[in-house]
């Protein structure tokens, strides 16, 4: 794992939009694997304005999502398909058929995994996978436990995740409990990785990652069985790495 330290959240973000625009200028019909959460937004603002500004395009990306709430539709306010759109998709010129997320409310969940699954295999391999990182080491929705040869699946979110996420809706029971996510081996597929963390909650985390041990109770340690992985991290998630 290289591991670059960086000033603050929009170093960070330029550091990543660098990478992710180098990858679409050598490879115009690339396939990155995106992530939702505070940590990409300004990685996205980077990528919106490169589109406009400095000639890359998406025309011939394509973009497959970590994950999505199981029980919310595409259109509802917290869904992760309202997040790409508005912090991404929308902006660009990538185009809606070519963008991939899970169906959040699927006649059969168990389904709607086994089928992401396929259209990953089918659209794949990633070429660039961007990952964020939980505080309790979680990367897409796979929380701690999660075995490290896991495929697309459902998780029950754990207390802490659904606290984190908690906020950015009106009332504690509309808080999803369940999500579908690709699984860390779907995620450990992709070609080359780059985890973003910024802020000083996500520190013991980094201190954690950072001590190498490969464990299923720090999910994010299975990154350490891939050989391409580049994590971008700020002086404040930094911080308590000696
Ligand atoms: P955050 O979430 O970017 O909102 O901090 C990261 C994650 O939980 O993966």
């Amino acid at each position: 794992m290289k591991v670059v330290v960086v000033d603050n959240y929009e170093a960070m973000s330029a550091e990543a939009a660098k990478l992710v625009e180098e990858k679409v200028r050598e490879n115009q019909e690339a396939v990155l694997g995106l992530a939702t959460g505070s940590t990409p937004i300004g990685l996205y603002k980077n990528l919106i304005e490169g589109n406009k500004t400095r000639g890359i395009s998406y025309k011939d990306v394509k973009a497959v999502n970590l994950d999505e709430y199981l029980g919310l539709s595409q259109d509802h306010s917290q869904s992760y398909h309202t997040f790409m759109k508005e912090n991404l998709f929308s902006q660009i010129d990538i185009k809606p058929e070519n963008t991939y997320i899970p169906n959040g409310i699927p006649a059969s969940a168990e389904e709607e995994c086994t089928d992401y699954e396929a259209v990953i295999t089918k659209v794949g391999p990633v070429n660039l996978q961007i990952l964020g990182i939980g505080t309790n080491g979680h990367i897409g929705f796979n929380e701690p436990g999660t075995p490290g040869d896991s495929i697309t699946h459902v998780v029950e979110l754990t207390k802490s995740t659904r606290e984190s996420n908690g906020p950015n809706f009106e009332t504690e029971a509309e808080v999803p409990t369940h999500a579908i996510s690709m699984g860390i081996q779907t995620i450990l597929k992709g070609e080359e990785i780059i985890l973003l963390a910024s802020g000083e909650s996500k520190a013991e985390a980094i201190k954690m990652l950072l001590t190498k041990k490969v464990t299923e109770d720090n999910p994010a340690s299975f990154l350490w069985t891939h050989d391409n992985v580049t994590l971008i991290v700020d002086k404040d998630a930094y911080q308590l790495v000696k």
